[in-house]
């Protein structure tokens, strides 16, 4: 692992993540995955709770090429399980955060790549990008959350053409399938990032938190243990101090400031 394979910037509230192997199309080296598993790690150890997380890669050309194909070849059969076992504990560790999670993809997303964003709450593309789940034609699976994570952000028929064939689309595709949330020309993509994360940042921490938990949690259930759990999640949010502050800032026709208690 070198260093700088993953920075990590925190401004205006939000951690931005930057895969950082231009050279190599961001590919997920060991080395770049420990970095990133670490900067995740170190999120949630700090006491000042980010706004939210984006992730993003260097360079014009590619968010993430997927797995590090040069570097795979020289591993042996349990060096490849090591590194599925930790790629996908650092995928499900970003999954888990309890703050937004935005992919911000300036370039290509195959493989590993598009499971990276799909790990993650909201993706953004640039229009030019391509993405694909293109493992079958590598002759392996996605193996790092995507047959699972695909179906169940744009449905099971469109995770099947997507998997089975091993197809690349445009992001404007991607867009109609639901894969993408929005698109945009290169030199308007901060513009849009700056304004999702804005509006990401306009609700009480804590409502952010319960109201993601809720949603996921309770996904994989039966509605009932689904509705139970959103009673739950708003079970907290009642008593917290940012509730009564959200109330007041209404009545006195002012922004709320909250604390995130
Ligand atoms: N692993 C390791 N290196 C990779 C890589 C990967 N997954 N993808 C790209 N690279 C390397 C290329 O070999 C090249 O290195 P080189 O200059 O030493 O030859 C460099 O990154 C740039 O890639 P290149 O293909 O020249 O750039 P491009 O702009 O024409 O295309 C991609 C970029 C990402 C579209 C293309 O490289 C690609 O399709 N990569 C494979 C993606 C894939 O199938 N991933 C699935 C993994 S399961």
């Amino acid at each position: 692992m070198t260093d700088d394979d993953v920075l990590v910037a925190r401004r205006d509230g939000w951690v931005d993540i930057t895969l950082n192997r231009a050279g190599a199309a961001n590919a997920l080296s060991v080395g770049l995955v420990r970095g990133l598993r670490a900067a995740l790690s170190g999120l949630l150890a700090g006491d000042d709770s980010p706004r939210g997380v984006s992730l993003t890669g260097a360079g014009a050309k590619a968010f993430c090429a997927g797995a590090d194909l040069k570097e795979r070849r020289g591993m042996s059969l349990e060096e490849t399980r090591a590194f599925l076992r930790e790629l996908n504990a650092t995928f499900d560790l970003l999954a888990s955060l309890p703050v937004p999670t935005v992919a911000v993809m300036q370039g290509a997303a195959f493989g590993g790549g598009l499971e990276l964003a799909l790990a993650c709450d909201f993706r953004l593309a640039v229009d030019t990008a391509e993405m694909g789940l293109t493992e079958v034609r590598l002759g392996i699976i996605p193996g790092a959350g995507g047959t699972q994570r695909l179906a169940r952000t744009i449905g099971l028929p469109r995770a099947k053409e997507l998997i089975l064939t091993g197809r690349r689309i445009r992001a404007d595709i991607a867009l109609g399938y639901g894969l993408v949330h929005a698109v945009a020309a290169a030199d308007a993509l901060p513009a849009l990032v700056a304004q999702w994360k804005a509006e990401l940042g306009a609700g009480a921490p804590l409502a952010v938190a319960q109201a993601k938990h809720a949603l996921e949690a309770g996904f994989d259930r039966t509605l009932a243990e689904g509705l139970a759990g959103e009673r739950d999640a708003y079970a907290r949010v009642l008593v917290s101090e940012d509730r009564n502050e959200g109330l007041a800032a209404f009545a006195e026709k002012r922004p709320p400031v909250w604390k995130g208690r």
